[in-house]
């Protein structure tokens, strides 16, 4: 392409490190698109003839159905799938092939099919979402009315349902998909146009070329055109926050179905049996799915590295910007859809769930509460009391619902035989029915807004 300038090719070893084609291949479509839409501009501005434009765009339409149907040879020594594509139009359509490269660089011509791939990734990202949203949803009905024990520093806190628990990764998720829409919408503006860096002295048209591709403008600085890659950084920023979100939920996933928990169950379709262990059941996808979320990571600090000691505008580092963002987009479209399959499949073990809730005094908030709220007790005294009463408890090795009266009692007299409606683990979830809270009535609240909210 600039045989020109250069008279012998390149070391074997510089067309290792310096092609791109096993792996930027995978841009054809927005590439050929976008040459599409260049085209008819070039044609419509009276740059090129309509007659060269025509044979262009019948070639790029031969090569898109040439490379769908893998009938296609990517070469390495021809570079980028930029290039491929070009020579190949040579081959297909001769001499006019060379001017639909009028105008335009391979900068502009990067820029705008990775935003191109990027704006498909999180089109194709976002229902996966929605239907992994659906699938928590469709659970947290079924256990609505399943209690469980509550952590924080994974010690039994308070009483919640389990259908509760699920609605937080409902919540998590929306502002995932509320982050990649973000993102999408500040990425939707094209940097064609901005050929190599500093735009085209040709009377191009970018609004047309903009509109034809399904952006809401142009860019509006040709340098930063050619030079901005925070479209794939915010994505897999996004992209992290959301694999940290399933790695929560998997981590979960992998403790609940162990024999310490019990919780859940999961199905054949989503675990493995252990070769030399026949009793085992292994949660795979779920610890996959944790473990998957360190790719994703390791992908944002990469592309992160490459692009911060970059000066303007382009820089051929950048080409090392694909490898993650195509890593990262897989990766998350597969975990996505797998935590779905293995959420939608999953069953809760209730008896096991409630009597989870049986060790770790509970309901000691309830008690406390309810000292407050019957004897007018400042909230700190009714702490310091029901601490006394937890210790009574801990002693005779029971449960504060199982505590004669008469003991409560010796620590503060006044308490009477209305307290044991508050120690009930029933009882002190159906009383959390503020909005947002545990009762299975504000569960079924939160359900029918998320399935407004996100469905
Ligand atoms: N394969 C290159 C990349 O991915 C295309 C742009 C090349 N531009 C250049 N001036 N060498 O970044």
């Amino acid at each position: 392409m600039w045989g020109g300038r250069f008279a012998a090719g390149p070391a074997e070893v510089m067309e290792q490190i310096n092609a791109s084609i096993s792996f930027d291949q995978r841009l054809y479509a927005q590439d050929i698109a976008g040459s599409k839409a260049h085209c008819a501009m070039l044609v419509d501005q009276a740059i090129i003839s309509a007659e060269d434009g025509a044979a262009i765009l019948s070639g790029l339409d031969t090569i898109l159905s040439e490379i769908e149907a893998g009938r296609f040879v990517f070469k390495a020594s021809l570079e980028d799938i930029h290039m491929n594509i070009e020579a190949r139009l040579r081959d297909l359509i001769g001499e006019a092939a060379g001017r639909l490269h009028t105008a335009r660089s391979r900068n502009d011509q990067v820029a705008l099919d990775v935003r191109l791939w990027t704006r498909d990734a999180i089109d194709r990202l976002d229902p996966a979402l929605r239907d992994l949203q659906a699938a928590l949803i469709d659970q947290a009905e079924r256990e609505a009315d399943t209690i469980m024990p509550g952590y924080t520093h994974l010690q039994a806190a308070q009483p919640v349902t389990l259908g509760h628990h699920l609605m937080a990764y409902v919540e998590m998720l929306g502002r995932d998909r509320a982050r990649l829409a973000d993102c999408r919408q500040r990425l939707n503006e094209s940097p064609l146009g901005a050929a190599a860096l500093a735009g085209t002295s040709f009377p191009i048209d970018r609004a047309a070329t903009a509109r034809s591709l399904g952006f809401d403008r142009p860019m509006a600085n040709s340098m930063d055109a050619v030079a901005d890659r925070d479209y794939v950084l915010e994505f897999i920023a996004a992209g992290s926050i959301l694999a940290l979100h399933l790695s929560r939920f998997a981590e979960e996933l992998v403790l609940w179905c162990s024999a310490g928990f019990r919780f859940v169950e999961l199905s054949d379709a989503f675990t493995t049996g252990s070769s030399i262990m026949p009793q085992k059941r292994n949660p795979d996808a779920a610890e996959l799915i944790r473990g998957k979320a360190g790719r994703v990571i390791g992908a944002l600090n990469s592309l992160l590295t490459v692009m911060k000691g970059l000066p303007m505008t382009y820089g051929k580092d950048m080409q090392e910007d694909k490898e993650p963002l195509f890593d990262a987009a897989d990766t998350l479209q597969l975990c996505v859809t797998a935590m779905t399959g293995m959420v939608r499949d999953m069953r809760a073990r209730p008896e096991d769930l409630r009597q989870a809730t049986d060790h770790g005094f509970i309901t000691a908030t309830d008690l406390a509460d309810w000292l407050v709220r019957r004897l007018d007790m400042p909230f700190r005294q009714a702490h310091h009391v029901t601490g006394s009463i937890v210790r009574l408890a801990e002693e005779r090795d029971c449960a504060l619902a199982d505590l004669p009266l008469a003991a409560m009692q010796e620590v503060e007299p006044r308490i009477d035989a209305e307290v044991f409606e508050v120690l009930s683990v029933e009882k002190a979830v159906a009383s959390r029915n503020s909005e947002g809270g545990t009762a299975p009535e504000a569960v079924r609240r939160a359900i029918a807004a998320a399935r407004e909210r996100f469905l």
